[in-house]
């Protein structure tokens, strides 16, 4: 081998060295994001250059090394406010006190995704109207203003336990969501319901109606709030059978009508007192359990007759005719002899309830009186 292929083999060394050496200096730059200032100070930047959106950061953040100098404004905060690039200029000043600056870019993104707190269950009664995202709150480092929405399926007339979300989502659209449970319970004091007869019943603010006609037993009671007084219907169906009645010799009137909830607290807690709590039930509503609350019921006495409000009127002339004409006013005779265990009281041959006179024939029932409870198919019996 000559000498000269000798040296340029040499060369040709020497040079493939250098080409390293350069794209070696040249990777490094690039990836350690170095900013050389003129002055010779040398600047690394960190290899993350991304910041979240309104994160509190300083210009030092992003700097991983400074050689041979200083950055004045490392301590500047930066406004992250926008999303996007954002220019950061650093003043730099170098070991000879030359000061110079560099500016590189970093982005403001948002990859955070809102923050959704509520409740984790809520429940409403069958029928009502509820705001599912009234007590919702959605925050969000963007700081926008962000609703959440409900998904998932849900019958607010049907008693059930929902299983829903709330779902919310940024501009950038980072998605949040949160399990919730809706249970949705019947309100005793708000419903519907069958009778084992098939009549419809509804309660309605705690007052039950059966095919329309109001129910007070020892099963159905009433709020104690309710008090109409004696209504006119019974007054002026009274009326009539008083007028009718005199005109065979009796001389009826009303022993008691209307009781509010606390007149008969007051009767039922003397009773109790008396005779105990056992013997009283069988003959004295509790209070919101009375029909004489319900303005619709009225013992009925005669002017001839001793015995008022008590069994010294059952066999009387005047319980007879009651018991055979009532009906024709919309009276019935609501507490049955015999039907003790069904109406919840013992037989009371002087308590009366106004009904109307379609219905009050039927109970009538050409004298064989049907219970009210056994007509509507329903108890009455305290729970
Ligand atoms: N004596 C009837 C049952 C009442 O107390 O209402
Ligand atoms: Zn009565």
């Amino acid at each position: 081998m000559s000498r000269r292929s000798k040296k340029s083999k040499g060369n040709l060394f020497l040079i493939v060295i250098a080409i390293i050496v350069i794209l070696g200096g040249v990777g490094y730059i690039l990836y350690n994001k170095i900013i050389y200032s003129n002055n010779k100070a040398k600047v690394v930047l960190k290899d993350k250059l991304d910041v979240e959106i309104n994160e509190e950061v300083m210009l030092s953040t992003f700097i991983k090394e400074i050689k041979n100098g200083e950055i004045l404004n490392k301590d500047d905060k930066v406004d992250t406010s926008k999303l996007g690039k954002k220019k950061i200029k650093l003043d730099i000043k170098d070991k000879n006190n030359e000061s110079d600056n560099f500016s590189f870019d970093i982005n403001v993104i948002d990859k955070t995704s809102p923050k959704i707190e509520g409740k984790s269950e809520l429940s409403t009664y069958v029928g009502s109207k509820i705001d599912l995202l009234k007590d919702v709150k959605v925050s969000d480092n963007s700081l926008e203003e962000i609703s959440a929405k409900v998904t998932g399926e849900y019958d607010i007339n049907k008693a059930g336990e929902y299983k829903l979300k709330y779902e919310a989502s940024d501009s950038s659209n980072n998605k949040s969501e949160m399990d919730f449970v809706l249970k949705v319970i019947s309100d005793p004091n708000n419903r519907t319901f069958t009778t084992s007869k098939g009549f419809s019943g509804k309660v309605v603010n705690g007052v039950t109606y059966i095919d329309g006609y109001l129910i007070a037993n020892k099963t159905y009671n009433l709020p104690s709030s309710y008090g109409p007084g004696l209504l006119s219907s019974t007054r002026d169906a009274f009326n009539k059978m008083q007028g009718d009645a005199k005109a065979v010799g009796f001389n009826l009137y009303i022993g008691s009508g209307y009781r509010s909830y606390y007149d008969q607290k007051y009767i039922y807690n003397n009773y109790v007192a008396r005779d105990g709590q056992a013997a009283a039930d069988t003959y004295s509503a509790r209070a919101g359990h009375s029909e004489h609350q319900t303005g619709l019921a009225i013992d009925v006495c005669d002017y001839g007759v001793a015995a008022c409000v008590s069994s010294g009127f059952d066999n009387t002339a005047q319980a007879k005719w009651i018991s055979d004409n009532c009906y024709r006013y919309g009276f019935i005779l609501r507490y049955l002899k015999g039907k003790e265990s069904v109406t919840g009281y013992m037989y009371e041959s002087w308590h009366l309830r106004y009904v109307g006179v379609d219905l009050a024939t039927k109970l009538y029932n050409n004298g064989n009186w049907i219970a009210l409870e056994d007509y509507f198919g329903i108890d009455s019996k305290y729970s």
